[in-house]
């Protein structure tokens, strides 16, 4: 087990440090940015069916569940197709109106979740197209599915799930990126821009990964908090839902995930001076607003945790710890935020002294329902 670690001290690690090599993996072949091209096979062969589509509805749990949530975000943005996306568990009970003009994505890193599944007979049941996004070659969801595309993360052993989010991101955004140029709702320059930019990723969360000696610090410092309170905005709001979801998973402190601007709804309520708030305040459209947020995060005394851009000076100015990623166009940013909010969980976790590979209660495959 030790050598499978390849000399870190648990998979998770391991799985975190792999994320730039296995995103190249994930795009190699698919992406050829200096060609202006982005092709995955599975798609290519039923374009068609995601052209002609009414809507697109994506159904996945647990971290899955947030990359879909991310790709709502750049599939609208770009592609202009209306996009849901559901908690396989709560879809496959509710009577959801599905038709043929439908296109179903199922996200799923093992291919075995049993609720995923489920939903995906259903889906297919009333005619609807249904697409698979899996990491485990051969998996029971990728046979079940019409098409799809694997993320080529490599096995994850880790119960919290790291590469294969980002790969799932990874995957989608390219997605995202064919159909807008095939549905002709990106320009040219944008398009090229995006392909250039996703290409650079790797590099960009290698850079993101230099943070975790800083990271170590901060999470000695907030160990022992009872709650967590993470928020974002935009693209970034599943990054702050995913990054709550790791802190729980691993360390077992309460941790919620909010958008930025819901704060006042409601957990504006829980700040104090005992009360860690991640905040995601990245440079983008919603820059100035989530700059507000954090003061009125500071006026109520709550620690404020802040992931920024690259030379941002106005949110360290009030950020008790500040962390800092490369910049990349806002649609992309979820693949290098989520990189230091993972390096979080884990080394809290690992001061609390927990199982950060096999969590309580927790499973890495959930085959039942
Ligand atoms: C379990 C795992 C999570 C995972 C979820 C969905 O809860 O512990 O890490 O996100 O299932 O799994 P899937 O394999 O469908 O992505």
């Amino acid at each position: 087990e030790q050598i499978e670690k390849g000399g870190f001290d648990h998979f998770m690690l391991k799985e975190i440090y792999e994320q730039p090599s296995v995103i190249k993996d994930t795009y190699r072949g698919r992406l050829l940015a200096d060609q202006g091209i982005v092709r995955l096979g599975g798609l290519e062969d039923h374009i068609e069916k995601f052209l002609n589509a009414d809507r697109i509805i994506i159904v996945a749990c647990g971290t899955s569940w947030h990359a879909g949530l991310v790709a709502e975000y750049i599939f609208e943005d770009l592609t202009r197709i209306p996009v849901e996306v559901e908690y396989a568990s709560e879809f496959r009970y509710r009577n959801p109106i599905i038709s043929e003009k439908d296109v179903v994505i199922a996200i799923s890193q093992s291919g075995e979740t049993a609720d995923t599944l489920a939903a995906i007979k259903l889906a297919k049941s009333k005619g609807a197209f249904v697409f698979g996004i899996c990491n485990v070659v051969g998996s029971t969801i990728s046979r079940e599915t019409h098409s799809g595309s694997y993320t080529h993360a490599g096995p994850e052993i880790g119960v919290a799930s790291t590469k294969a989010f980002t790969t799932q991101i990874t995957v989608l955004t390219m997605m995202a990126l064919r159909l807008a140029k095939a549905k002709g709702t990106i320009s040219n320059s944008a398009y090229m821009l995006y392909l250039r930019e996703l290409e650079l990723i790797p590099d960009q969360v290698q850079e993101a990964l230099l943070s975790e000696d800083k990271i170590k610090e901060i999470s000695a410092v907030f160990k022992d908090a009872r709650n967590f309170l993470y928020l974002g905005r935009g693209y970034n709001f599943p990054v702050a839902l995913e990054g709550a979801l790791k802190l729980k998973e691993i360390s077992y402190i309460h941790a919620e995930g909010y958008p930025a601007a819901e704060m006042k709804h409601g957990p504006i309520a829980l700040i104090d001076e005992h009360m860690p708030v991640v905040v995601i305040a990245i440079k983008s459209e919603h820059y100035e607003k989530v700059v507000s947020n954090i003061q009125e995060i500071k006026a109520r005394k709550g620690k404020i945790i802040a992931v920024v851009s690259k030379g941002d000076t106005a949110v360290r100015d009030m950020a008790d710890y500040v962390i800092e990623v490369p910049h990349t166009p806002e649609a992309l940013t979820p693949l290098v935020t989520t990189i230091p909010l993972q390096l979080l969980s884990y080394h809290i976790a690992v001061l609390l002294d927990k199982n950060v590979d096999q969590p309580r209660n927790l499973a890495k495959s959930v085959t039942v329902e």
